[in-house]
Order: C-alpha cells, then sequence, then structure tokens
C-alpha cells in the first residue's frame, strides 16, 4: 500500500475546480486583496474536466476513496453537474462538494442527478447582519438555508454545515447555530479560524478553542464525545445526550490532526499540494498536456507521496505563521 514518511496512506483528494468565488468572507477572500484588479486565474490554465476524469481515475487506482469538490466557490464553474456525473462512474468513491450555498437552489437536484452523493454547506452565522458582514455580500442567511433544505429534499444526506468561529466576529452564532440544526439530522461543524494563507491577518487572540466550544454548548445541550467514523477524520464528533443528533469540532489549531492526514489537493490549475497549508504544489498539468502515459503519471504521485512529510498544524509556532503560503481560495479547505 502506498504509504508516506510518516506511514499515511492516500484516501482523500480534494479538487478545486476554480479559484473564484461569489463571496467575499474576510477571513478567506478580503476585498482589499481579492478586489477588481485582482488576477485570477486563466480558463486556459485550468484543468478541464476531462483532464480533471483521468487524474481521478488513476486516483482511484492508488487508493483515493473520497472526492471532494471545492474551489474558490465550486459553484462558480460552468456546468459542474457535467463533471460530476463524469467522476460518479467511477468505482467506489464518496463523491462530495463543500459550497457557499447561495446559488438557485434548483441547482442541487440537478448535482444529484449527476450522481453527487452528499455535500456541505458552509454558514458562519443566522444572524443576517453578522453572515453579511462576514461573507461581504448581499446574500441573505435565508438563502442559504434554503439551499439546505433543497439538499434536504434531494437526500444529499447526511448534510453538514461548517461555521468557521472567529472571536469577536461570530462566537455568539455558536449556540444559535447548534439550536437551530439539533434534530434536523444535519451535523454542524464548528471550525476554529486557521491560519491558511497571508491574507487574513490571523491572530491566536482570534482562535476560540474547541474545549470553549464545547463548553458553550454543553451547558445547554449536554455532549458526549463519540468515535471516530474512519481513521483520520478531520472532525471530533459529539453526540447530544438526549439523542438530537451530533456535531463536530475541527481543532486543527488546538488539537491538530496531522497524524492521520490522508488527504491530498488539486489545485484548479493542476497543481497537487500535499498540505493545506504549502507553500509550493506540483504540477501535474504539465505531464498532462505533454503526453504522458497513466503509468507516467501514476509514478509522479506515488514518488510525490511517498517524500511526503507535512505536518503544519502539528509544528505550528510564531516562526511558521510567516512562512509563505498558498491562499485558502485558491485550494479551497
Ligand atoms: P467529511 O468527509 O464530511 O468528514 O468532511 P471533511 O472532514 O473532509 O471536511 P471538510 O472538507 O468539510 O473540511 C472542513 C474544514 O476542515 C475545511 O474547510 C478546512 O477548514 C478543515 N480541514 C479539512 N482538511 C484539513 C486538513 O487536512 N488540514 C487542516 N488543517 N484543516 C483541514
Ligand atoms: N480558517 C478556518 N476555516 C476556513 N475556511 C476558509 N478559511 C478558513 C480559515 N481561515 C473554511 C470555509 C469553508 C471551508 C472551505 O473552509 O468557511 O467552510
Ligand atoms: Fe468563498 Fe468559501 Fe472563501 Fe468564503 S470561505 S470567500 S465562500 S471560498
Ligand atoms: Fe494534513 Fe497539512 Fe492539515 Fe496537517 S496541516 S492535517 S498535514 S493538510
Amino acid at each position: 500500500m502506498l504509504k508516506d514518511t510518516l506511514g499515511r496512506t492516500l484516501r482523500d483528494l480534494r479538487i478545486s475546480v476554480t479559484d473564484r468565488c461569489n463571496f467575499r468572507c474576510v477571513y478567506c477572500m478580503p476585498r482589499e486583496i481579492f478586489g477588481r484588479n485582482y488576477h485570477f486565474l486563466e480558463r486556459k490554465d485550468i484543468l478541464t474536466f476531462e483532464e480533471i476524469q483521468r487524474v481521478a481515475r488513476i486516483f482511484t487506482g492508488l487508493g483515493v476513496r473520497k472526492i471532494r469538490l471545492t474551489g474558490g466557490e465550486p459553484l462558480m464553474r460552468r456546468d459542474l453537474d457535467r463533471l460530476i456525473a463524469m467522476l460518479a462512474d467511477l468505482p467506489d468513491i464518496d463523491l462530495t462538494l463543500t459550497t457557499n450555498g447561495s446559488f438557485p437552489a434548483e441547482q442541487v437536484f440537478r448535482l444529484k442527478e449527476a450522481g453527487l452523493k452528499r455535500i456541505t454547506v458552509s454558514l458562519d452565522s443566522l444572524d443576517n447582519a453578522t453572515f453579511q458582514k462576514i461573507s461581504d455580500v448581499s446574500c441573505s442567511v435565508d438563502q442559504v438555508l434554503t439551499w439546505i433544505e433543497a439538499c434536504e429534499q434531494a437526500r444529499l444526506t447526511p448534510i453538514k454545515i461548517n461555521m468557521v468561529v472567529r472571536r469577536g466576529y461570530n462566537e455568539k452564532d455558536i449556540l444559535p447555530m447548534a439550536e437551530k440544526f439539533r434534530g434536523t439530522g444535519h451535523i454542524v461543524r464548528f471550525i476554529e479560524f486557521m491560519d491558511v494563507g497571508t491574507a487574513n491577518g490571523w491572530r491566536m487572540a482570534e482562535v476560540v478553542p474547541a474545549a470553549e466550544i464545547v463548553k458553550i454548548i454543553h451547558r445547554v445541550y449536554p455532549l458526549e464525545p463519540l468515535p471516530s467514523r474512519y481513521p483520520g477524520e478531520v472532525a471530533r464528533r459529539y453526540r447530544y445526550v438526549d439523542g438530537q443528533g451530533e456535531i463536530g469540532i475541527i481543532a486543527s489549531v488546538t488539537q491538530p490532526f496531522c497524524g492521520g492526514c490522508t488527504r491530498l489537493r488539486l489545485s484548479a490549475e493542476g497543481k497537487l499540494f500535499t498540505c493545506l497549508f504549502a507553500a509550493h504544489g506540483h504540477d501535474l498539468r504539465r505531464l498532462l498536456r505533454s503526453g504522458c502515459s497513466d503509468e507516467e503519471i501514476k509514478q509522479f504521485i506515488v514518488n510525490l507521496w511517498r517524500k511526503r512529510d507535512d505536518r503544519y498544524s502539528e509544528r505550528r509556532s510564531e516562526a511558521t505563521q510567516n512562512l509563505p503560503k498558498i491562499e485558502m481560495s485558491y485550494i479551497g479547505g
């Protein structure tokens, strides 16, 4: 079996299909940086659906069992349902997508029909003013809730709802968010604000530690820990003692999980990144466009994975924060 230098296998492929987004979340694409003059990737530099399908097929031969489509915002990519249909044919793949849930809800049914299995929606607050302050757009909370309802109707379940918690912005929304989705079968995941990229002005003081998040909810709705669903699961799971479902906490800052990291990331322009916090990617597009065989591409990936020694979150310190890193919007989380 393919293992990296720390004995980790390759299981998940996260494919960014675009570096564009219709939101300007202050912690991800602050408008001062991602403004009118920002140079996004050009069409010709982005992998085609055919290229993505080819890569995905090679990856499944190497042990990948989960493919997550990300962005930017993946639905900014035209005809995304066509790509989903092309990937849905791959055997034994958990095919999923992370979205901001701002597009017309009718699209949900097209995604389902194309073969998408489940969906994760980002939502940082239920309070419209707070939500709009964070995402810096006019999309409303109700629009995102309508999208979530459509996912429910389409049975793109279990639906996960990602909330990035940042002190001074939305820690007061932790309890309402837990309350809103308790008993619905949806799983809210509270994410510690991370020092991804270099654009978001991250400070440790703005991280609300996982333990504090759990305490806020537990005081009102008692929780107990649950075992991971699979090795290397990013979120720590908790269930409501009264049987009203579960939540997840993604504590990359206070409880890093690099030891079980089975993830490889492919950027929209075809670069492979062995860590969310890497500074450099490995150019797969060059191989794809220079007539390499599947076997040669496979070997390139095998060599890359065998050399992998990343564990950024476990080594995080004042010093690592200032290292060059790719932006979250480029690699999609
Ligand atoms: P499931 O397949 O539903 O379990 O999803 P997942 O755990 O892969 O979660 P998702 O892709 O929704 O990731 C949630 C968030 O966790 C991401 O947006 C990131 O913020 C963070 N995250 C995911 N993978 C990693 C990782 O490898 N390292 C770090 N530091 N954070 C990660
Ligand atoms: N810290 C934690 N999560 C982040 N995301 C984007 N930027 C950050 C950050 N700095 C989350 C988004 C979305 C997912 C793709 O990543 O909110 O849920
Ligand atoms: Fe867009 Fe998601 Fe980044 Fe917000 S966090 S700007 S929705 S990619
Ligand atoms: Fe994996 Fe890097 Fe995240 Fe650690 S910091 S879990 S190595 S992506």
